[in-house]
């Protein structure tokens, strides 16, 4: 991977989710540069957390069972760090429908006593939060950049919008180093594949590799652009890495753009199996759904020097080649 990187042997770097999907690979690339690695992750069963997913450098990081809805472990373990990957998060769009406080309480209050911490604590620490296309809504031109209206068409987009300004208004106030990147759909290996709570792809490799038929809600002809995990973690390096990424919001996508259809029936011929139906939308997610999506990440481009590379079909492949291999840490 060419990343633009400033981290060094022994840089001292914490991970916020860091037993998450993106925050482990995350974990895998900064353990490989040399630094010296924290993860802090509440292990919720719900979300994305899992041991198994750090279990290639389980001696290399140190890990912290606590919740970043905790604001004293959080000052103690933001002290003497570098940089910070604010990655913890409660990413089900449906569960921040059914449960609205926890959404809140991790995504917008939790980020507050992060910036808190790092205030009063560490205020050199450089911080980069990883935000979501979500908070866009219903997209009113394609491909979406910065520019585009925030209009969130759940309470995880409100909550995510909410914690994604403090971390501006952290920088505009205090000078705190806060970068904030909005991803688009993010795969690869140690995603949730359980069930729907992180992204539709989940449940997808899930469904193949079981033998069961992918499920595509409503005709297939939805449009999305997707970032492979490695490429996601390439841009969270070079933003903390770039000077002029502090104070600044910037997409992250991809110009290659598939509909659903397209996805399933490229996913079903990677791994030489599989079928797709078409369903009816369920409510409760038909409510809550962004229609087609895909972003302008050419500021991302200019200012880290970032362009995802890596092919849908290489990114699938790698992908299922993982969960086949893992399916049972992960069911
Ligand atoms: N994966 C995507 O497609 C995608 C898209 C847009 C934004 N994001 C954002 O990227 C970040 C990482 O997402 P991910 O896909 O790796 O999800 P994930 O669920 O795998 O990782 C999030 C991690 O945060 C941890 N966590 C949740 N609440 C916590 C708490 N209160 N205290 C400590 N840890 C807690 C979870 O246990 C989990 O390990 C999230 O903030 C998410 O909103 C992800």
């Amino acid at each position: 991977m060419q990343t633009r990187s400033t981290i060094r042997q022994g840089t001292k770097v914490l991970i916020t989710g860091g037993l998450g999907f993106i925050g482990s690979n995350l974990a895998l690339t900064l353990v490989n540069l040399g630094a010296e690695v924290t993860l802090i992750d509440s292990l919720l069963p719900q979300y994305g957390g899992n041991l198994w997913n750090v279990e290639g450098i389980r001696n290399h990081v140190a890990i912290n069972i606590s919740d970043v809805r905790d604001p004293f472990s959080i000052q103690h373990l933001i002290k003497n760090q570098e940089i910070v990957f604010n990655l913890a998060g409660q990413t089900s769009h449906v569960d921040s429908m059914t449960d609205p406080y926890t959404d809140l309480d991790i995504n917008a209050k939790a980020q507050l006593s992060i910036l808190e911490a790092c205030k009063n604590y560490n205020p050199a620490a450089k911080v980069v939060f990883a935000s979501t296309r979500q908070i866009y809504g219903r997209p009113h031109y394609l491909p979406v950049d910065e520019k585009h209206p925030l209009q969130p068409v759940d309470v995880n987009g409100v909550n995510k919008m909410a914690g994604e300004w403090y971390h501006m208004v952290y920088h505009q106030v205090y000078g705190i180093r806060t970068s904030v990147l909005r991803l688009t759909n993010t795969f690869g290996p140690r995603m949730r594949i359980k069930d729907a709570r992180q992204t539709f792809l989940g449940i997808w490799v899930r469904r193949l590799l079981e033998g069961d038929p992918i499920q595509i809600f409503g005709d297939g002809s939805q449009i999305r652009d997707y970032n492979y995990v490695d490429d996601v973690v390439a841009a969270l390096i070079a933003a903390a890495s770039t000077e002029g990424a502090f104070g600044k919001i910037l997409n992250l996508g991809d110009s290659q753009r598939y509909s659903l259809l397209d996805t399933a029936k490229l996913m079903i011929e990677s791994l030489g199996r599989g079928a797709y139906q078409l369903v009816e939308f369920p409510p409760d997610r038909k409510k809550i759904d962004i229609g087609d999506y895909y972003a302008d990440f050419s500021m991302a481009s200019e200012l880290l020097g970032w362009t995802p590379v890596t092919p849908l079909k290489t990114a699938v492949e790698t992908t299922l080649s993982f969960f086949n291999s893992n399916l049972k840490h992960y069911c």
